[in-house]
């Protein structure tokens, strides 16, 4: 996993099949109903170019991000503050059943889908599980956009990532 540093800027990368290549991302870049899987980074990594190649390869850096229509109401969940920016959404692709990426989000039913062993995460309703073997919601990455237009993650992820037999580093 990744942690950042207090004050240090975490970007969002978009794919590109370049490894060297930094494309950072801008909320208009993801139409209404659409989505991307974009790769935090750190600030100090973006110089690096070793260190950007490992930030990208991390197995649990991915992210889907989903940007509802602006009629979509999402629930979040009890409790908790919103960690969205407008009608942008991005929670770990990984799916917390066996650590699969997700693939698909449906944007009528609100549905990303795992194509492992075909669980359903209600982005609707922050991701928890719908249908299949997954337990856990998806955990969300609080995002917002800095002052040049570029999104940014607000901290690490909201939890961990990645089925419960993941090895975690405190
Ligand atoms: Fe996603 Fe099994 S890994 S459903």
């Amino acid at each position: 996993g990744w942690k950042a540093e207090k004050g240090e800027k975490v970007y969002l990368r978009r794919h590109t099949g370049n490894f060297h290549e930094v494309s950072l991302v801008r909320p208009e870049d993801v139409e209404p109903g659409g989505f991307e899987t974009v790769f935090p980074f750190r600030e100090s990594e973006r110089e690096d170019e070793h260190a950007l190649v490992a930030a990208l390869k991390r197995a649990d850096a991915p992210v889907m991000l989903i940007r509802m229509r602006p009629n979509q109401a999402v629930t979040k969940r009890a409790g908790q503050e919103d960690f969205n920016y407008g009608d942008l959404y991005a929670y770990s692709k990984i799916c917390t059943h066996l650590g699969c990426p997700t693939s698909l989000f449906e944007q009528q039913t609100g549905l990303l889908l795992c194509p492992c062993h075909q669980s359903q995460f209600d982005v609707f309703e922050y991701a928890k599980p719908r249908f299949g073997p997954a337990t856990r919601p998806l955990p969300q990455l609080p995002i917002t956009v800095d002052e040049d237009g570029y999104l940014v993650a607000r901290s690490d992820f909201i939890e961990a990532v990645g089925p419960a037999f993941w090895e975690r580093k405190s």
